[in-house]
């Protein structure tokens, strides 16, 4: 059994996205936190995952909702990545959020956005995985922000492996 040190550590290897999910809930609330555990799922039909922490503050509202909607994050919205982080605070303070794809908050500078309907609730651990079944896309052309080694990173001018 590998520590947790030495798995945190391996992972840290892994550069992965840097997304703000965001919902509704019931009483018209707005829900969201930063997440770089987004990943594609499935083509036919099309699926994507993100995992969210049991314990966090916002797992009720996600895990309750009907649909949520994912913000792939520019290289300039690392301050949004930071507020959307933060615990015990209102996150959507900042204004960054408009009305987007199913009404839910959305960045109009995103990368990309991603709608879904929740489709699964799957058990992970500590997190849950949310599962979604993509309902309306939207492609920006902002270059997208890396997380990478626990630090906001740019995917290096997306400059191709030689050979
Ligand atoms: C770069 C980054 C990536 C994160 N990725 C995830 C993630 O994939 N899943 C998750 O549950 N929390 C993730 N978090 C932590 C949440 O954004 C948030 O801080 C956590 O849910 C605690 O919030 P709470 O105060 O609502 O309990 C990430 C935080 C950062 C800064």
């Amino acid at each position: 059994m590998t520590s947790h040190d030495a798995f945190r550590a391996a992972m840290a290897r892994v550069p992965g996205p840097v997304a703000v999910a965001t919902t509704i809930d019931a009483a018209g609330r707005r829900w969201g936190f930063t997440a770089s555990s987004f990943t594609s799922l499935s083509l036919e039909p099309p699926l994507v995952m993100v995992c969210l922490g049991k314990a966090a503050s916002t797992h009720a509202a996600f895990t309750g909702t009907g649909a949520f909607l994912i913000n792939v994050l520019a290289v300039d919205q690392e301050g949004v990545a930071r507020q959307f982080a933060r615990s015990g605070v209102d996150r959507f303070t900042g204004g960054d959020m408009v009305p987007c794809e199913l009404g839910l908050p959305g960045l109009p500078g995103a990368a990309a956005r991603v709608a879904c309907d929740l489709h699964t609730v799957a058990d992970g651990g500590d997190h849950s995985i949310l599962i979604g079944r993509v309902t309306a896309t939207f492609t920006g052309a902002a270059e997208p922000l890396v997380y990478y080694e626990r630090t906001f990173t740019r995917p290096a001018a997306m400059m191709r492996v030689p050979g």
